[in-house]
C-alpha cells in the first residue's frame, strides 16, 4: 500500500493531509486515532456516497468505539445552498450535538464545503475532519479551510475559513468515480502542475491531461504532489491576500463559463480546463509566454475532454463584469511565463478579454457533444515482448510498420472513435501482469498481444481472468499456421475474442470488436475465439 503525508503548517497548528492507496476503512481507523477521547461523530455526505461508502465508514467507526450519527445531503452543485445548510443545522440541533462533537465531511467538494461550513457555524464552531472521495476533493477542495455555499448571485459567496483537523484521502475509492468526475478533477491537478512546473508538469506532458488513463503509481504520486502545491501556497497565505490568488489560475474564465451556462453544462473542472487554455492564450497575448511554449501547452490541454457547449459570447462577458461588480473588486488575472512561473496581473485590456472570450466560445462549441461522452470507452492496449522491435524484427513475418507508427495510428483512430486509449509495451512478464491488474480501476476493456508469453504465461492468463473486463487477444501473424509451439494460447480461453493473421490491422479490428462488446455489455469470458466474429 502506498501512503504519504503532507503537513499544512498554519500560524497556530499543523494539519495532516494523508493519502493512502486503500479503502474507506483506513479513513475510519485514522479518525479513531485522531480522536482518542472518543467524542461523538456526525458524518455528513450526499446520498450517492452514502450508498457506496458511508455505511462502511460508520460501521468501522463504531467498531472503533465511536458513537456516530449521520445526515445525507441531496447530491449536486445545485444543492450547495443556504437552504441545505439550514436543514443540516436543524438536524444537528435535533440531534443535540454538543460542542465537542466532531463533524466528518465525506465526499466530493460540495459535501466537504457544506460539512465544513455547517461545522464552522454550529455552536460557534465544531471541529471537523475532511474525507474527500473525489479527485477534485483530494487535490483541491478539501485542502485550505475554505468552506461555504453558493449564493444565487455568485458562486461560493457565503462561507468561512475553518480548517479541518485532518484531511484523509483513501485513494482506492476513486475506482467508483464517474468518468466526468475524473475529467473534472484532472483539471485541478493540471492547474497545480502548471503552477509548479517540474516533475508534476512533466508527468502531464508524458501522460496527458486525463488522469483516468494514468498508471496507478504515477497517479498516486501526482495526487500527493498536486496537494503539496496547494498546501504550500495556503501555508504562505491562508486568507488569500497574496500568493493564494495563484490558485485561481484558469478560474476567472472557468467560473464565468459555468455561470454563463447556469451551472448546467460544465462540471467545475471541465470549465477550468477551458479556463486554463484561456489563461495560456492570454499569457501569450500579453507577451508573457513565448508562442512555442503556449502552442505546446495548448496541444496538451486541448486533449482534455470537455462537453460541447453553446456559450453565448455576450452573456459570458456580462458574467465577467457582473462578478467584478458583485464582489466589488478588480479581476486579477493569473498568467504564466511558463509552467512553474505564474504571475498575477490586473492589467488586461477589455479588447483582449473580449477576444479571449470569443475564442473560448468557439472552443467550448467544439467539445464532445452532450450524451456522446457517455459512449467514451476506455481501453488498455498491451503488447508483450519484442513487439517494440516491430519494423525491424523479422520484417518478412511481422511487416515494416514500426511500433511507434502503430501507436500513433491507434491514437488517431481512438480519437475519432471517442475511445480513451492507454498503450503500453513491456518485455517483462510481471509488468504486463501489473498493467492488467491496474486496468481494473479505470478501463472498460483490454486488447492484448502477449507476444511469446501467449504460449507460456499462466500469470498473464490469471491476471486477465482476475479482472472482470472483456479482453481481445491480437496476433499480427496467423499463429495457428506457424510452428507447433505457437498453436497453444494460454491466454485465449480467458479472452472474449482472438484476432490473428491480419497484421497491424488486427488491432483496429480488435478496437471495433471490443467497443461493441463493451457497449453491448456482452457477458465476459465467452471465449468466442477466432470463431464467429460476424455477430460483432
Ligand atoms: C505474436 C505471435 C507470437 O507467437 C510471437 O512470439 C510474437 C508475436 C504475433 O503478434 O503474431 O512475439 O504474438
Amino acid at each position: 500500500m502506498w501512503s504519504d503525508e503532507l503537513k499544512l503548517t498554519l500560524r497556530d497548528r499543523e494539519i495532516p493531509v494523508r493519502f493512502a492507496e486503500t479503502g474507506i476503512e483506513w479513513a475510519a481507523d485514522q479518525i479513531a486515532q485522531l480522536l482518542p477521547a472518543r467524542p461523538r461523530v456526525f458524518v455528513i455526505c450526499d446520498s450517492t456516497v452514502a450508498l457506496l461508502y458511508e455505511w462502511r465508514l460508520v460501521e468501522r467507526l463504531r467498531g472503533n468505539g465511536l458513537e456516530v450519527t449521520t445526515s445525507n445531503l441531496e447530491p449536486g452543485e445545485e444543492h450547495k445552498t443556504w437552504r441545505t445548510v439550514s436543514r443540516l443545522l436543524d438536524k444537528m440541533a435535533e440531534e443535540k450535538l454538543s460542542r465537542d462533537t466532531v463533524v466528518v465531511g465525506l465526499g466530493g467538494g460540495v459535501a466537504t464545503d457544506i460539512a465544513g461550513f455547517a461545522a464552522s457555524i454550529y455552536e460557534r464552531g465544531l471541529r471537523w475532519i475532511a474525507v474527500p472521495t473525489s479527485l477534485l476533493g483530494m487535490v483541491d477542495a478539501a485542502i485550505g479551510g475554505k468552506t461555504g455555499v453558493n449564493h444565487p448571485l455568485a458562486k461560493n459567496m457565503i462561507g468561512t475559513f475553518h480548517h479541518p483537523l485532518a484531511i484523509l484521502a483513501p485513494v482506492d475509492v476513486l475506482k467508483t468515480l464517474p468518468v466526468r468526475e475524473w475529467n473534472s478533477g484532472s483539471a485541478e491537478l493540471v492547474k497545480a502542475a502548471l503552477l509548479s512546473g517540474g516533475e508534476l508538469w512533466e508527468q502531464v506532458e508524458r501522460h496527458g491531461p486525463n488522469l483516468l488513463t494514468w498508471p496507478r503509481e504515477i497517479l498516486f504520486r501526482a495526487l500527493v504532489d498536486a496537494a503539496r502545491v496547494k498546501v504550500q501556497i495556503v501555508a504562505q497565505d491562508e486568507r488569500e491576500s497574496s500568493v493564494r490568488r495563484l490558485l485561481n489560475l484558469g478560474h476567472t474564465f472557468g467560473h464565468a463559463l459555468e455561470a454563463a451556462t447556469h451551472y448546467e453544462v460544465f462540471r467545475h473542472g471541465e470549465a477550468v480546463f477551458l479556463g486554463l487554455r484561456a489563461a495560456v492564450k492570454l499569457s501569450e497575448m500579453q507577451g508573457l509566454m513565448p508562442r512555442d511554449t503556449a502552442s505546446h501547452i495548448e496541444r496538451i490541454l486541448s486533449q482534455a475532454v470537455t462537453p460541447a457547449a453553446d456559450v453565448n459570447f455576450e452573456v459570458l462577458l456580462a458574467v465577467l463584469q457582473h462578478d467584478k461588480k458583485i464582489r466589488s473588486r478588480a479581476l486579477n488575472w493569473v498568467l504564466l511565463r511558463m509552467p512553474g512561473e505564474p504571475k498575477v496581473t490586473p492589467e488586461v485590456s477589455d479588447d483582449t478579454v473580449q477576444s479571449i472570450a470569443l475564442w473560448l466560445c468557439e472552443q467550448a462549441r467544439s467539445g464532445i457533444e452532450q450524451g456522446k461522452e457517455r459512449t467514451i470507452v476506455r481501453v488498455l492496449i498491451l503488447n508483450g515482448p519484442n513487439l517494440n522491435l516491430l519494423g525491424e524484427r523479422e520484417t518478412e513475418i511481422y511487416g515494416r510498420i514500426t511500433y511507434a507508427e502503430l501507436e500513433e495510428r491507434l491514437h488517431r483512430f481512438a480519437e475519432d472513435q471517442a475511445i480513451t486509449l492507454l498503450i503500453r509495451q513491456s518485455n517483462v512478464e510481471g509488468e504486463l501482469v501489473n498493467l492488467v491488474q491496474q486496468s481494473r480501476y479505470w478501463a472498460d476493456g483490454i486488447i492484448i498481444n502477449p507476444g511469446a508469453y501467449t504460449h507460456t504465461s499462466v500469470a498473464i492468463r490469471d491476471a486477465l481472468a482476475a479482472v472482470t473486463l472483456p479482453a481481445v487477444e491480437v496476433h499480427l501473424t496467423d499463429v495457428a499456421g506457424r510452428e507447433e509451439f505457437r498453436h497453444v494460447s494460454l491466454t485465449a480461453p480467458v479472452c472474449a475474442a482472438v484476432i490473428s493473421g491480419q497484421g497491424t490491422e488486427g488491432y483496429f479490428e480488435a478496437l471495433h470488436v471490443l467497443k461493441r462488446l463493451i457497449e453491448k455489455s456482452v457477458p465476459l469470458r465467452t471465449a468466442v475465439g477466432i470463431k464467429d466474429m460476424s455477430e460483432y
